[in-house]
């Protein structure tokens, strides 16, 4: 089974899904693995370095040639596979809520597309899972970007000139991204805190040393299947409004990390809201791709709003390539390994999770929780 790799073409991605490591481990399942020249370079990998990995380096035609799996961070054109078999697996982010017309693309050209973004939220998948590795990466930057950003020192100081205070940093959402981001704001010596709509996460936040601030005791109505959150009731929504309102005031960093599956980043933050804040406070907003938690974020620019600075990147882990990397492709070779079929030579997904993950084969969309919406 060849096993081909190409150069990111979208705008901004310099993440590459395989590296060296991975590449021998495909090698010694007995896979072929071609990788296009320059794949790995904004993630400092030189083509050689695939090459010492026993991976063969051409150009995008002589890679995709006969390729029975196509590894992507973002999923390439398929106008770009029409050389590999007819009926290959393509490994990759699909964005497949916003991107139909990708989908449908894929169906067309009988490949079958293997959504990362669908991987199911269960134990033996965890080490599969991009969006976690990929998430706890940005949950870090969003913390490094923001205390850059920011004016002043995070932790508290006393010298001899006095004492300077420590930033006080609170984190909405409290996933994967946001559990890191108290975790490096602590470590920056901040004083943090953070929310969820999940009660599960009060512990969580308590065990990182930071202070839980919660809507109500309990926060029952955040729990949606396998681990999400669902979309909040009106009424919750204003609660929630209120308590942010009160406590947004006295921060000096925000970090937004809300997100729902499928539906545009709830609004957690007004431009009232930013008003109440100190000027030369920061707030990093990592739902912006997702239309963002915060009002008047924009993509990679900064913004901002009543002397308050409102940053968010476009593709957050995009700015640590190499760990970001490191972690994608690990996470692509645990999926296809787990199902290799060392006499098929090739993986044969299982139902729990080729069902969830696969989004076309045979012509058809046939994904069920894509076609649920
Ligand atoms: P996410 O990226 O879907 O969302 C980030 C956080 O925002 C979540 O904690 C969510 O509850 C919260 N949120 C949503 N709407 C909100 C609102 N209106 N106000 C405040 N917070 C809001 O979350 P992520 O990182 O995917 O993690 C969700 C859960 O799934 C976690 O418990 C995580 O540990 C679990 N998980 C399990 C995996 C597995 O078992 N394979 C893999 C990845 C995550």
């Amino acid at each position: 089974m060849k096993i081909a790799v190409l150069k990111e073409r979208a705008e901004g991605e310099t993440r590459v899904a395989l590296t060296p490591e991975t590449a021998k481990k495909f090698i010694a399942l007995g896979a072929d693995v071609a990788v296009e020249a320059g794949a790995g370079e904004n993630a400092s990998i030189a083509d050689a370095a695939y090459t010492d990995a026993g991976a063969s380096v051409g150009t995008a035609d002589q890679v995709v040639t006969d390729a029975g799996i196509v590894l992507g961070v973002q999923a390439p054109d398929p106008a770009l596979l029409k050389g590999a078999k007819p009926d290959a697996k393509v490994a990759a982010l699909f964005d497949p809520f916003r991107d139909g017309e990708r989908v449908d693309a894929y169906a067309k050209a009988g490949l079958e597309a293997l959504s990362m973004e669908f991987m199911p939220r269960i134990t033996r998948a965890q080490s599969m899972d991009v969006l976690s590795s990929q998430s706890n990466l940005s949950g870090y930057k969003a913390v490094m970007a923001a205390a850059n950003q920011y004016g002043r020192a995070f932790p508290m100081m006393m010298t001899a000139a006095g004492t300077v205070q420590a930033a006080r940093v609170f984190v909405m959402g409290v996933g994967v991204a946001g559990l890191q981001a108290i975790a490096t704001a602590k470590r920056l010596g901040a004083q943090v805190s953070a929310t969820d709509v999940r009660s599960a996460t009060r512990e969580q936040i308590e065990s990182l040393g930071a202070k839980a601030i919660f809507v109500a005791e309990g926060g029952i109505e955040g729990e949606g299947s396998g681990g999400y959150a669902s979309e909040m009731s009106d009424e919750y929504k204003a609660a929630q409004a209120k308590l942010v309102s009160e406590h947004i005031a006295k921060q000096d960093i925000v970090i937004t990390t809300a997100l729902i599956p499928g539906r545009p980043a709830p609004r957690l933050i007004s431009d009232d809201q930013i008003a109440t804040m100190k000027p030369g406070s920061v707030i990093y907003d990592i739902a912006v791709p997702q239309g963002g938690n915060v009002e008047g974020a924009v993509a990679d620019q900064i913004v901002t709003r009543h002397g308050v600075t409102i940053l968010g990147y476009a593709n957050t882990p995009a700015h640590l390539a190499p760990d970001a990397s490191a972690l994608f492709a690990r996470n692509l070779y645990n999926f296809l390994s787990a199902f290799w079929d060392g006499e098929a030579g090739e993986p044969v997904l299982d139902e729990e999770i080729g069902d969830a993950v696969r989004l076309t084969k045979g012509g058809q969309v046939v994904s069920a929780r894509l076609k649920e919406g």
